[in-house]
């Protein structure tokens, strides 16, 4: 890994010259007018840090639980589609990165390489996250394969039942694999690891879904199968249903309003993900950090309660932990670590990320990240619970 990657934003950098533009934008891309997208970022630069000297920094510590299992870090691979896309064989690449790190691994419905090959090539359990679809014998038979693959959690995205509309890849005719088209050839052509990593890899579709869903022999675009599958009608009689079907730990994500906080919290689920998708899906919605207060005092008592969405350095995880989240997850910063360099990529963003949580936490006065509450952050600065105000509906 060369040394000039010093942070996130240069494993950004060296993905954008490396993975095709389709699937680089189809990554960095959020909905409409990515507003939402900006605001999970600029909010979090927003909150001010106290910077507190003269106590004992020796022996810090960022280990924490996640449902009960240690992590080494309170930060966990998001589920992502495409991502044996964002580089060959990838979701088994950041699998491998994750277990190596100690931190969870969640895998996609949508992934390129499927549960039983993720399943082949890891040690330890990963979790599985599943999408609500129409066909019920199909929701079934993926919740009997992360059984069947170990899989330690299954979380259910809520908030893409109906795809948002992403302008980036509407323009590039994003499709799985890339169709052979003269300004795909041209932009393949400026890409030879990746192409070689490709020509490589039997893995160039949905490896959940082709081959298994009834009827389905190819799916050439995610959003077109999410129109058409995903299921509008999900409701909490349903997130019931699946948890009785699961019958472990469940995670629901795309919390993002305190009401449907309260929802989740007595559905009796054990976590739940403040998300917006990554701006992904409704444009114009508060960021995950501005959010994510109200959405504590609503749910925290009854499950633990994670946050993703604009984390891209280490200080932001803290950010959202002094805000009362216990975990969270990250996406984006990851794949541009693997569209970087592969597994080696994805863990120097994991170092990078525990890096620079270790020396934030300690230039706040802090050597546990288990104890990190509000009194690091500067009043005034960040969000609250009232200033989050949400009237019940
Ligand atoms: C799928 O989860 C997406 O955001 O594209």
């Amino acid at each position: 890994m060369p040394a000039a990657i010093t942070c996130v934003e240069d494993l950004r950098a060296m993905a954008r010259r490396r993975v095709p533009r389709m699937f680089y934008d189809y990554v960095d891309g959020g909905s409409w007018t990515e507003s939402t997208y900006a605001a999970n970022e600029a909010d979090f630069a927003r909150i001010k840090l106290r910077q507190r000297v003269a106590v004992n920094l020796e022996n810090r510590s960022l280990k924490t639980r996640m449902l009960g299992q240690e992590v080494a870090m309170p930060v966990a691979l998001a589920p992502t589609g495409n991502t044996g896309m964002v580089h060959a064989d990838g979701e088994i690449l950041a699998a491998k990165a994750a277990e190596a790190f100690g931190v969870p691994f969640t895998l996609s419905t949508m992934s390129i390489c499927s549960i039983e090959d993720v399943a082949r090539h890891v040690e330890r359990p990963f979790w599985f996250q599943l999408y609500m679809m129409r066909d019920r014998a199909f929701i079934r038979s993926l919740i009997d394969r992360a059984r069947q693959a170990n899989c330690s959690a299954l979380m259910l995205t809520l908030d893409l039942q109906v795809p948002g509309q992403r302008h980036k890849d509407r323009r590039n005719g994003l499709t799985t694999p890339p169709k052979p088209t003269f300004p795909n050839l041209v932009d393949l052509a400026t890409r030879p690891r990746w192409c070689a990593g490709m020509l490589r890899t039997p893995r160039r579709t949905f490896g959940n879904i082709v081959g298994h869903a009834r009827g389905v022999d190819s799916i050439s675009t995610l959003s077109t199968w999410a129109s058409k599958q995903f299921d509008p009608t999900l409701s909490w009689q349903d997130v019931e249903w699946v948890k009785k079907l699961w019958g472990g730990k469940l995670i629901l994500k795309g919390i993002l309003d305190p009401e449907d906080a309260r929802h989740a919290a007595s559905s009796g689920a054990d976590a739940l993900v403040v998300s917006n998708h990554g701006g992904r899906q409704l444009d114009g919605a508060p960021s995950t950090i501005e959010s994510l207060p109200a959405i504590v005092d609503a749910a925290a008592r009854q499950m633990e309660v994670w946050l993703d969405g604009g984390i891209r350095t280490g200080q932001d995880v803290l950010k959202a932990l002094a805000l009362g989240a216990s975990a969270t997850m990250i996406g984006r910063p990851f794949l541009y670590g693997l569209g970087a360099a592969g597994q080696a990529g994805v863990r120097k963003c994991l170092e990078l990320i525990a890096s620079e949580l270790d020396l934030t936490m300690a230039l706040c006065g802090r050597t546990e990240v288990r104890s990190v509450d509000r009194g690091i952050l500067l009043p005034g600065t960040f969000p609250t619970a009232q200033r989050t105000h949400h009237r019940a509906h």
